[in-house]
């Protein structure tokens, strides 16, 4: 103890400010290869920005760069094209497969290796703190390929949690995920947080690169190859103006080119006017190559599986066909099955309307402790996705549904229902779908 601190003395600790970076994909299988191919990319910029590699936490599943469906094996591209680099090269992941969860998201992010069991992020109040979350969400939630969603109150709660250990000077958070916009509902304008998402809280984000034009070297990927908004801020980062670009006119950039949905910034907008660079920042100077035909996040599986049976070889035509067939059924009994919860909340309310409200209304989410209880039971109850690679009831197209959950806990008192009879609603009307199977 007298030796070390003599020491501390001796040499006292360097307060520099640091860059830290945190990335997650959180999704699997082939189909979503634009989430790990955003996600290395991401990396590479960070890494080419200046941010330690020591100080870059990465968690992705990382099934897609070997997958057998892979035509280019051990490589991941962002952008069609003849020199498009891969992303795969070189980027470190740090938690992969079963690990990858919404709980060691959290752990990361609050600095608690015991029980992330790994890199976790160690910034000081000096330090700026860029975060990247790319996947499929809904109101108030977003998935990770393993276990229960991260709702909107824990990804709350864990940005409080770092601000009262003091784990940042800025923190910068970038996220891509549909209804992303409902996952910052309560930062402060001066809380030193600057969240940016690719789209509000009422609509889809979309991806980017695919069916005809997610070529790479004259193959063919057969999944698209980036996300709208994620590809947007990235390659606006790779023209390499880092230095002297500021959020302000990245963002305003961004939110032009992505089109199809409204990027929204929340939190403190003090540090706009800083150049990027001292959060995160750029690397090659490359071409900027916008995807005109862009399709919604929710219709990606529908329109793959498609475009994969127009294009498949005579001998594959049928295997194809089967897989097309298999998600656009999975899709029908998502439809079903909230059909099936409203019609149960309305049965026995003398409202007019009250199931086309319930599946149709976009009030904002009011009651966090009601939403959470059904979105966690949802998960714990429902039949998982064999089409989406879900782990729980969840998946890439009935997230979309989310909204449905909120109107439930938001009509309590004109169902008559406390959360827990709505709890009980849920998993019986999944019990039942369950047994159509
Ligand atoms: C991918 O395959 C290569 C070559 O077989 C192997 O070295 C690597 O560990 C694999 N990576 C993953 C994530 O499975
Ligand atoms: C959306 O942006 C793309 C390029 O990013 C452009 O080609 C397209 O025309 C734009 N669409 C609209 C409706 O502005």
């Amino acid at each position: 103890m007298a030796l070390r601190l003599a020491l501390l003395l001796f040499f006292p600790v360097a307060v520099t400010a640091e860059k830290w970076a945190v990335i997650a994909a959180g999704s699997s299988g082939f189909w979503n290869y634009r989430h790990q191919a955003d996600s290395c990319h991401s990396y590479q910029l960070m890494l080419k920005s200046g941010v330690p590699a020591d100080n870059i936490i990465l968690m992705m599943q990382d099934d897609v760069a070997n997958a057998s469906e892979n035509p280019f094996k051990g490589q991941l591209y962002n952008k069609p094209g003849n020199d498009s680099p891969d992303v795969y090269k070189g980027c470190k992941v740090d938690y992969r497969g079963s690990k990858v969860t919404a709980k060691l998201f959290m752990d990361v992010l609050t600095g608690n290796a015991a029980s992330a069991q790994g890199k976790v992020l160690k910034s000081t109040d000096k330090d700026t703190v860029f975060v990247n979350f790319v996947d499929h969400g809904g109101v108030g939630l977003v998935a990770f390929p393993n276990g229960p969603v991260l709702h909107v109150k824990e990804l709350s709660q864990t940005l409080k949690t770092m601000q009262s250990q003091k784990m940042f000077k800025q923190l910068v958070f970038y996220m891509e995920a549909c209804e992303s916009g409902s996952m910052f509902p309560d930062l402060k304008g001066d809380g030193k947080i600057l969240a940016v998402t690719a789209s509000n809280a009422k609509e889809s984000s979309w991806g980017t690169y695919c069916g005809d034009e997610a070529v790479v070297k004259g193959k063919s990927i057969g999944s698209c190859l980036g996300d709208l908004f994620s590809v947007n801020w990235m390659q606006d980062d790779d023209l390499g103006k880092y230095s002297s670009e500021t959020f302000r006119s990245q963002i305003k950039k961004v939110t032009k080119l992505t089109n199809k949905s409204h990027v929204c910034s929340f939190g403190d907008q003090s540090f706009v006017d800083e150049a990027i660079g001292d959060v995160e920042s750029s690397w090659l100077a490359e071409e900027e190559t916008s995807s005109p035909n862009a399709v919604d996040a929710r219709d990606i599986y529908v329109s793959q599986a498609y475009w994969a049976w127009m294009n498949a070889p005579a001998d594959q035509k049928d295997a194809a066909w089967q897989t097309f067939s298999a998600v656009v059924a999975s899709r029908e009994k998502d439809n079903q099955l909230f059909q099936t919860i409203a019609s149960k909340a309305c049965a026995d309310v003398n409202k007019l309307n009250c199931q086309e409200s319930l599946l149709s209304d976009q009030g904002d989410l009011e009651d966090m402790d009601c939403h959470y209880a059904l979105v966690h039971t949802f998960h714990a109850s429902c039949p998982a996705s064999e089409s989406h690679h879900s782990t729980g009831g969840w998946n890439g197209y009935n997230m979309k549904f989310s909204q449905v959950l909120a109107n439930l806990c938001n009509n309590q008192a004109m169902l008559g229902k406390k959360t827990e009879e709505l709890e009980s609603l849920v998993r019986d009307s999944c019990g039942a779908s369950a047994l159509v199977v």
